[in-house]
This record gives C-alpha cells, sequence and structure tokens, in this order.
C-alpha cells in the first residue's frame, strides 16, 4: 500500500504545483485586467465594450474598412479628451490631438506595443504583396497578389485570439505568416552578403551588458532597416506624384525652383542642391501630413501617468494616429487641401510640434528620418526636372489602407509626359 502510494505522490506534486502555478498565473492576469478596468473607467472608450473580449466583435476584419472605421471613430470623438477601447484584456488609447501625443512622447517606453506583450509587431515584414510576387515569382506564398505580409500581420492585430501562437499556427494564417517570413528573410540575408559594412558592424556591436548580438537579433536589425526604410519611402514618394499630379499649381512651383538650381542642366543632384529645394521640401512634409506613410503607430505605457487629466496605468498601450492628428483644423485650416505652404517657416510658427509627427516622436522615433527627406528629394526632383506628372485618380478614389503602411487600394495610377523644354 505504502509502495503504491509513494508510486503516486511524484505526480501528484508535480499536478498540484502545475494547478498552483496556473491557478495563480490566472489570478494575477485577472487581477490586473480588474485594476486596469477601474482605473481606466473615466476614459470615454467605443461602445459596445465587453469583458474579455473588448471592441474585438465591432472592428471590421478587412484592412480598408478597418482603416477607415478608426478614422470614423476620431472624427465621432474629435471632441473627446481621450479615447479608449479593448482588445481582449489589452486596453488601447487611442491618441490623435497634439496635447495628448505630447504626454505621450514624455511617457511611452521604448518598449513597441505589441512586443511587450506577443509576437506582433516585429519588423518581420511590411512588404505589399506585389513585391512580395517579384521575390517570389513562383508564387511559392499562394494569395492574392496585394496580400502582403503587413495584411496577416495588421489583422492578427485585430484579432486578440489568434494572439497566442498555438491558435494562430493552428486555426489561424501562422503557416502562411511563416512562409513569407522566410521569403523576406532570404531577402534580407541576401542584401547583407552584399552590404558587409553593416553587418560587421553589427557582429561587433554589444549590448550594454557586454553581452553580443545573436544571429536573431542581428536579423532583425537588418529587416527593420530594410523594410522600416524602404516600403515607408517609396509609399511617400508615390502619394507626392499623386497629389502633384492632380495641382498643377504646386508641380510648377516645383518646376521652377528646378529650374533655378539645375537650369537646363543634365547634371546629378548633389548635396548642395538639396537644401535649395525649399519648396519641394514644402510639398513632401505636406504629402507625409496628408497620408503619413506609418498611419499609426502604438507603444506600451512604461509607468503609471496622466494623460489629460486622465489616470492611465502601466502597460496600457497608447495608438498614435498620425492620420487623424495631421488633420486637426486647429493647426491645419481646411486639412483636406493640399497646401504646401503651411510648412514654410513663416507658417509653422506657433504649431505645437506634436502636432505633426510622421516620423513618430520620443523614444524610438525614426532613425533614418534626414535619409529619408534627402532619398525622396532625389528621386523626386530626378522625376520631376524630365517628366511632367498627372494623376489619372481623384482623391475619392484612393481608398488608403492602413495596413502597417498606408497605401492607395488600387495603387496610384499617374500619366509621365516628357519634358521638352526645362523652363
Ligand atoms: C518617409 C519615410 C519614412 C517614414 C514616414 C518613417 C516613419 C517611421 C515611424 C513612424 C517610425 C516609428 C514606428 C513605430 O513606432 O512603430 C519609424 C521607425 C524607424 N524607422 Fe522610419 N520612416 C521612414 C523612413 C525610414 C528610413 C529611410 C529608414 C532607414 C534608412 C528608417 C528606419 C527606421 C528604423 C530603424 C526605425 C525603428 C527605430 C526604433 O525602433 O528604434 N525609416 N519610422
Amino acid at each position: 500500500m505504502a509502495a503504491l502510494a509513494g508510486s503516486y505522490s511524484m505526480p501528484l506534486i508535480g499536478v498540484s504545483i502545475f494547478i498552483a502555478a496556473l491557478t495563480y498565473t490566472t489570478y494575477k492576469l485577472l487581477s490586473s485586467y480588474v485594476h486596469k478596468w477601474f482605473q481606466m473607467k473615466p476614459i470615454p472608450g467605443l461602445e459596445g465594450t465587453y469583458p474579455f473580449i473588448g471592441n474585438a466583435l465591432q472592428f471590421e476584419t478587412n484592412a480598408g474598412d478597418f482603416f477607415k472605421q478608426i478614422v470614423g471613430y476620431t472624427t465621432e470623438y474629435s471632441n473627446a479628451p481621450l479615447l479608449k477601447f479593448w482588445l481582449g484584456t489589452l486596453p488601447f488609447l487611442v491618441l490623435f490631438h497634439a496635447e495628448t501625443v505630447e504626454h505621450w512622447a514624455k511617457v511611452a517606453s521604448a518598449e513597441k506595443d505589441a512586443d511587450s506583450h506577443l509576437p506582433l509587431l516585429h519588423p518581420d515584414g511590411l512588404l505589399g504583396g506585389d513585391e512580395r510576387a517579384e521575390r517570389d515569382p513562383g508564387g511559392e506564398a499562394k494569395q492574392d497578389g496585394r496580400e502582403g505580409m503587413s495584411d496577416i500581420i495588421s489583422r492578427r492585430q485585430r484579432t486578440p485570439w489568434f494572439w497566442f501562437g498555438f491558435v494562430y499556427n493552428y486555426f489561424g494564417e501562422g503557416r502562411e505568416h511563416d512562409k513569407i517570413l522566410k521569403i523576406l528573410h532570404s531577402f534580407t540575408y541576401n542584401g547583407t552578403k552584399k552590404r558587409r559594412a553593416f553587418l560587421d558592424m553589427l557582429l561587433k556591436a554589444t549590448y550594454e551588458d557586454g553581452n553580443k548580438m545573436t544571429h536573431q537579433d542581428i536579423q532583425e536589425e537588418v529587416d527593420t532597416f530594410m523594410f522600416e526604410g524602404h516600403d515607408t519611402t517609396a509609399a511617400a514618394m508615390n502619394w507626392v506624384l499623386h497629389l502633384l499630379g492632380s495641382h498643377p499649381e504646386a508641380q510648377s512651383k516645383v518646376q521652377q525652383e528646378l529650374q533655378e538650381v539645375f537650369g537646363t542642366s543634365d547634371r546629378p543632384v548633389n548635396t548642395e542642391d538639396l537644401k535649395k529645394l525649399r519648396y519641394l521640401d514644402c510639398v513632401i512634409k505636406e504629402a507625409l501630413r496628408l497620408f503619413p506613410s506609418v498611419p499609426f503607430f502604438g507603444r506600451n505605457l512604461g509607468e503609471d501617468c496622466h494623460i489629460n487629466g486622465f489616470k492611465v496605468p502601466k502597460g496600457a498601450n497608447a495608438v498614435v494616429v498620425t492620420y487623424a492628428l495631421h488633420r486637426d483644423p486647429r493647426y491645419f485650416p481646411d486639412p483636406e487641401e493640399f497646401r504646401p505652404e503651411r510648412f514654410l517657416p513663416e507658417n509653422s510658427t506657433g504649431r505645437p510640434p506634436y502636432a505633426y509627427v510622421p516620423f513618430s516622436a520620443g523614444l524610438r522615433n525614426c532613425i533614418g528620418q534626414r535619409f529619408a527627406m534627402m532619398e525622396e528629394k532625389v528621386v523626386l526632383s530626378t522625376i520631376l526636372r524630365n517628366f511632367n506628372v498627372e494623376a489619372c485618380q481623384t482623391r475619392e478614389e484612393l481608398r488608403p489602407l492602413g495596413e502597417l503602411i498606408l497605401r492607395p487600394e488600387k495603387g496610384i495610377w499617374i500619366k509621365l509626359e516628357k519634358r521638352l523644354h526645362k523652363d
């Protein structure tokens, strides 16, 4: 009998420890959820919030409709001091006023929102389907041409039950995600082979505690640079061409400036020229105001704080919706109008710095913003020195999709006409 009890006691102890640990973890999670729920109760929130599910059921699953929905909420609640919604048990604040973004920039931790909870926002890939198709001509990752990794990631972000790796892999798009990720990694791997200097720098880099970066750390850094720096600038230039193509007067002003700097010469552009292209600079900034390449980004709040008078507990996520922020009529009168002159120094005085943050703000803002502006000026000045641009779509036809990068649903179509006389 004693021997029998002995042979059962080890598994029993194991099961008891497991149940105790599970109970403790569940209790901790529940009490943190309830605590946040009550602390954030005074903050205005979306209607139809259910315990544990939050507002997840009311969000559109299609990326275009979801983006429209979020922008719709910012209009509906434009006078609210702050706006909150719940995705499962995670609270989110939506920030789209300069005053609240300023608070956010001061308290947001260096962690991106999802990094702190789940593997959602890895820079695993912002490539759209078209680009993917180019690198995957055999259609190895079989998908509709326009469904890219960014779509997969943004869909997962909106569906809390897929945040758990196991559920996502078995019932969601986990396998498709991994398949595309492999293709993207092979792309960055090949790119890295060609860019030895960058790779050498990363290999020599160490953390503050003296540890070297792992292979995965290096891969993630390369991914971030490749994709944060590639898709964002490409999207931004697309929007500029559309806007100039539908505002001939602004296009003439750019070309006049180009004439003053380059005359009729075909010489390549240099850094001195870039400094002189002030109107083009305003055009790019205004395009990034109307169509910010990153239409929203999130951070985990690293400490308890007050935002606009509301107490917000540590661990809440704050999402800055630049697309809405940049349309605040207090700082950008007639916000839908394309007016590059808004960014001339004399017209920018008095505008709060956090009313316009296409490159984010605070910790972990865009490391490549100066480079991005230079890159855009080089490419756009070269195009506009040689061609006149005409837009083939109206603004209404473009239907922006706010995935991780803001792009028009069906791409941007323009006509290029060779310039014979550059005067
Ligand atoms: C118009 C072009 C660009 C725009 C609008 C833009 C915008 C942004 C934004 C909003 C963030 C913060 C994203 C977040 O918090 O989730 C970001 C981060 C970042 N960007 Fe850019 N970006 C542009 C171009 C570039 C370029 C050309 C590079 C590199 C050469 C670059 C490198 C990065 C990196 C490495 C980060 C991550 C910084 C960190 O997490 O510490 N970006 N960018």
